[in-house]
C-alpha cells in the first residue's frame, strides 16, 4: 500500500504472482456493444500495465430495471469477445439494479516476480514511450454533447476498445521494469505518479505528442470533461510549460482518458530495436520525452 500501483500483485511462488484489479465506469459511447468492449479493454489495462498476463474475469454490472434486455446483453457481449480477443475467460459476475448503467470487470492475471512493471522503477535516461494517442476525453464529452461528426466517433472507439496486449508483450520482451496506463489522470497526472514514485523527473517534447485527429477540434470547443480541469487543477503544480504551449495544448495534456495507452520506461540503449519490433507488431509507439536527474515535469514546445 505504500507505493500505489496499477493493480495488487501477490506472489504465489518464485515463477509467479497474481496480479488483481477492478474497474467500471459509466457509459463513454452510445452504442452498447463498444461500451462494453472500451470497459473491458479499460479493466484488462491495468494487468498489462504490472507486466502481467490476463487469464480470467468476472462481470460488474449495475443496470437500469427499464433498460431493454437487448442492450444489456450487447453490453455484456461486447465485454465477453474483448475478453477472449484477450485469451480470458469470463466465469461469471454480479448485477445490480443502478439507475445510470456502469460496466466492467474483476480481472486476474499472472506475472512472474522478476518481470513486474512498476510505477516507481524510471530511470533518469529512460525514454518515455507511449502506446495509444491522446484526446479521449474530449472527444467523448463532445459526443455526449453531440457535437461529433461520426469518423471521430470510431475513431476515438477504435482506440479505446484497443487492448494494451502488444504493449506489455512488448515491455516483457525487452525486459522494462517500469510502466503505467493512462486513464482518469491523463498523460501528466499518471507521468506525475511515475516519476514521483522513481524518484525523478520527466522532459516532454510537446510537438512529439500524438492526438487522435479531431483532439484539437474539440479542444478548441473546450469539451473537456470535468475530471480533465480536475487533473489540471491536482497536478498543474508540478508541470512547467513552455511559453508558446497554448492553453489549450496545455489541457490535451491534463485530459482524462479512458482505456488510454501504456506508458513505458525504454531504457536509451534498447529503442531502436524496440522501435523495430513494435512495427513488426502493428503497435504503434511514440517516444514523447525522457526522464531526467531533477524533478517535476517540464514540458518543451
Ligand atoms: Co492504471
Ligand atoms: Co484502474
Amino acid at each position: 500500500m505504500d507505493g500505489p500501483d496499477d493493480a495488487a500483485v501477490w506472489k504465489l511462488d518464485d515463477e509467479r504472482a497474481l496480479v488483481a484489479t477492478t474497474d467500471f465506469f459509466t457509459p463513454v459511447v452510445d452504442t452498447p456493444y463498444e461500451y462494453g468492449a472500451i470497459a473491458a479493454a479499460n479493466s484488462l489495462s491495468d494487468i498489462y500495465a504490472m507486466g502481467g498476463t490476463p487469464f480470467l474475469a468476472l462481470n460488474i454490472a449495475a443496470l437500469p430495471p427499464d433498460l431493454p434486455v437487448e442492450i444489456a446483453s450487447e453490453i455484456l457481449r461486447g465485454g465477453a469477445e474483448k475478453c477472449k480477443e484477450a485469451g480470458v475467460v469470463v466465469a461469471g459476475g454480479h448485477t445490480v439494479q443502478d439507475k445510470e448503467p456502469k460496466f466492467g470487470l474483476v480481472a486476474l492475471g499472472f506475472v512472474h516476480p522478476q518481470k513486474m512493471l512498476t510505477k516507481g522503477a524510471v530511470r533518469a535516461g529512460d525514454v518515455l514511450v507511449l502506446t495509444k494517442p491522446l484526446g479521449f476525453g474530449v472527444t467523448t464529452t463532445a459526443l455526449k454533447r453531440d457535437l461529433v461528426d461520426e469518423a471521430d466517433v470510431n475513431e476515438v472507439i477504435g482506440w479505446m476498445s484497443r487492448l494494451n496486449k502488444t504493449g506489455g508483450q512488448l515491455a516483457n520482451e525487452f525486459n522494462l521494469r517500469a510502466a503505467t496506463d493512462i486513464t482518469g489522470f491523463g498523460l501528466l497526472g499518471h507521468g506525475w505518479e511515475m516519476a514521483k514514485a522513481s524518484g525523478v523527473g520527466f522532459h516532454l517534447y510537446f510537438e512529439r505528442m500524438p492526438f487522435i485527429s479531431c483532439a484539437r477540434k474539440y479542444a478548441e470547443q473546450w469539451t473537456f470533461p470535468g475530471g480533465s480541469s480536475d487533473n489540471r487543477l491536482f497536478y498543474g503544480t508540478h508541470v512547467n510549460f513552455a511559453s508558446g504551449i497554448s492553453e489549450m495544448e496545455q489541457m490535451l495534456l491534463f485530459d482524462a482518458q479512458t482505456s488510454g495507452g501504456l506508458l513505458l520506461a525504454v531504457p536509451p540503449e534498447k529503442l531502436a530495436e524496440f522501435e523495430r519490433r513494435a512495427q513488426e507488431l502493428a503497435q504503434p509507439v511514440w517516444a514523447i520525452g525522457e526522464a531526467v536527474a531533477e524533478t517535476g515535469i517540464q514540458v518543451a514546445a
